[in-house]
């Protein structure tokens, strides 16, 4: 798949002094509509962009000799900053590797409008929007895999195991369909609009996969079957997609939470959501991602009845929503 990344000239005096020079980026946030924690075990998984979930990065040289960065979480230096900090420091320093600036010393501002601990790949977005501005900064192109191994090295730090699927789904402008490490592209049948809604509470995703690994453990046979219906899920899930069979999507969704709670990662919270949104006419709805908090994807038959789902989502307890509509293609 290719990946569209962001180049402009860059004045040639670009290392004197006062050096002006910014390389930008951006990437978007993703919801996973199926496979999630299968897709660990190699089942299939579908995701979809959240185009209205941005990150922008700007990276600029500084005479400074350490990385520095500045964010709503953090300002200061790389050796200073949180463990938090520590996926979007490996993604500056494998992207300046990668684009020929291993010794450039730069700082870098991040403007995310993606929650992080929600399960939309806020990770995985700030690590595609710094490979984005790091090759912009460098003035050249990155390749598809050479971007992905980027993101795939500060998910690594983020989560321990990642699948890949948030590292592709950030950088995919449509909805994609993640095998064993493999994208394609799906089609959609109808618009489909879905409300997601924050639990309010964070979730770890490696704390959560690690979960679903002890659970597999304790019980091969149960966890096996319960993942391979997922994988059944997803991979049925391509026809209803293309079809635009919102119904049948729906139903689906709500089997896949059924069977993520076997597998260990939903909440109460999470649950109450999922209830809320099919009561208010939902076709169906789902915890999305990591799991063990973050949000909830609720399928909607039209923009106007996801704004009564979203109405019902908020007084289940949702601090916040969002609504997002799938182009047909
Ligand atoms: C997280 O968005 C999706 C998980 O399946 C983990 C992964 O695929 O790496 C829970």
């Amino acid at each position: 798949m290719n990946l569209p990344i962001p180049m402009r000239p860059h004045p040639s005096a670009a290392d004197a002094p006062g050096d002006r020079r910014v390389g930008v980026g951006t990437a978007h946030a993703k919801a996973i509509l199926f496979g999630e924690h299968a897709v660990v075990y190699g089942a299939p998984a579908i995701a979809v962009p959240l185009h209205q979930l941005e990150v922008e990065t700007a990276i600029r040289p500084t005479p400074r000799a350490e990385l520095r960065i500045e964010s709503e979480l953090f300002a200061g230096t790389a050796s200073t900053a949180p463990e938090l900090l520590r996926p979007v420091i490996t993604a500056v320093r494998a992207a300046l590797a990668s684009v020929g600036s291993a010794g450039e010393h730069v700082q870098l501002r991040v403007r995310s409008a993606i929650p992080h601990g929600r399960g939309l790949g806020s990770s995985a977005a700030v690590a595609a929007a710094v490979a984005r501005a790091a090759a912009d900064l460098a003035g050249v192109e990155l390749g598809p895999e050479e971007f992905h191994e980027i993101v795939q090295r500060a998910e690594r730090v983020a989560h321990g195991n990642p699948s890949g699927i948030d590292a592709r789904a950030v950088a995919a402008a449509g909805p994609i369909r993640f095998h064993r490490g493999r994208v394609s592209t799906t089609g959609v049948g109808a618009p489909l609009t879905f409300v997601l809604a924050d639990s309010g509470a964070p979730g770890s995703t490696a704390e959560a996969v690690a979960r679903v690994r002890e659970r597999r453990t304790a019980d091969p046979a149960g966890m096996d079957r319960a993942i391979s219906q997922l994988s059944d899920l997803a991979e049925g899930s391509l026809l209803d997609l293309e079809l635009g069979d919102r119904s049948a999507l729906g139903a689906r969704m709500l089997e896949a939470h059924e069977l993520l709670g076997r597998l260990g990662v939903s909440t109460v919270k999470l649950d109450a959501l999922v209830d809320a949104a099919h009561a208010a006419g939902a076709h169906g709805a789902k915890l999305t991602g990591g799991g063990l908090g973050g949000c909830v994807l609720a399928l909607a038959d039209s923009e106007d009845e996801a704004e009564h789902i979203a109405l019902a989502l908020r007084a289940a307890g949702a601090p916040r929503t969002w609504t997002t509509t799938v182009a047909a293609a």
